[in-house]
């Protein structure tokens, strides 16, 4: 199954892709954690994304397909992949789909895990503790939630024309928010 997890920051992306990735057989890729991960390791990449991941700013879309290519090619070969973070722009959306289709790679479905603005609050600012940069300053947190009503919202309607869209209220448990996703792809 070829998935993407769609929703604001905190919605629980990060929680669910792993589970729905071992349910699925499929492999979970974040955006955010490659990204993070190339930060550690203070590679070219990593010195090249720092402003804008700790300012909570979008990385240019050049670098996150190229960052995306090669695991996604990989996933679609094993399984399929369950994909967080990205696409995050209606141009890395188009980009991606362009990609995958002479691959036969294009998304089954598009999860959508809506939770309010400020439930997305008060999980970033709990988890603020944990070690996130973008977690640690309440105005890097509302730059997120605001690029994400900006740049990532009009997705919805983009999948939503494409049929692909499944709406999840992700305000409830993690098991409850995994078993309603489930359940909710096996009715498709
Ligand atoms: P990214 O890593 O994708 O971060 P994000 O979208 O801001 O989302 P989070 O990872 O903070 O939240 P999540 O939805 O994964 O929730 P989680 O499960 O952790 O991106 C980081 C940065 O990288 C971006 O700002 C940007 O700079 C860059 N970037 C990444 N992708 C990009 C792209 N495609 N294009 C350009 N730039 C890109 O949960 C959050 C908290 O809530 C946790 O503490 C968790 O325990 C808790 N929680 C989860 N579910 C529940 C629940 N059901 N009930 C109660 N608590 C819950
Ligand atoms: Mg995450």
């Amino acid at each position: 199954m070829r998935l993407i997890l769609l929703g604001a920051p905190g919605s629980g992306k990060g929680t669910q892709g792993p589970l729905l990735a071992a349910r699925l057989g499929a492999t979970h890729i974040s955006s955010g954690e490659l990204l993070r991960d190339h930060l550690a390791d203070a590679t070219e990449i990593g010195k090249l994304v720092s402003d804008y991941v700790q300012s909570g700013d979008l990385v240019p879309d050049e670098i996150v397909l190229e960052l995306l290519r090669e695991p996604i090619a990989r996933a679609v070969t094993s399984g399929g992949y369950v994909l967080d973070g990205f696409p995050r722009t209606l141009r890395q959306a188009e980009m991606a789909f362009q990609q995958a289709l002479p691959l036969g790679a294009t998304a089954d479905a598009v999860v959508y895990m809506a939770v309010p603005d400020d439930v997305v609050r008060e999980r970033l600012q709990g988890r603020s503790s944990a070690g996130r940069l973008d977690d640690a300053d309440t105005a890097v947190i509302e730059r997120r939630l605001r690029i994400f009503h900006s740049e990532t919202e009009p997705l919805l309607e983009y999948y939503r024309n494409r049929g692909l869209l499944v709406t999840i209220d992700a305000t409830s448990s993690p098991q409850d928010v995994l078993d309603a996703t489930l359940a909710a792809l096996s009715a498709r």
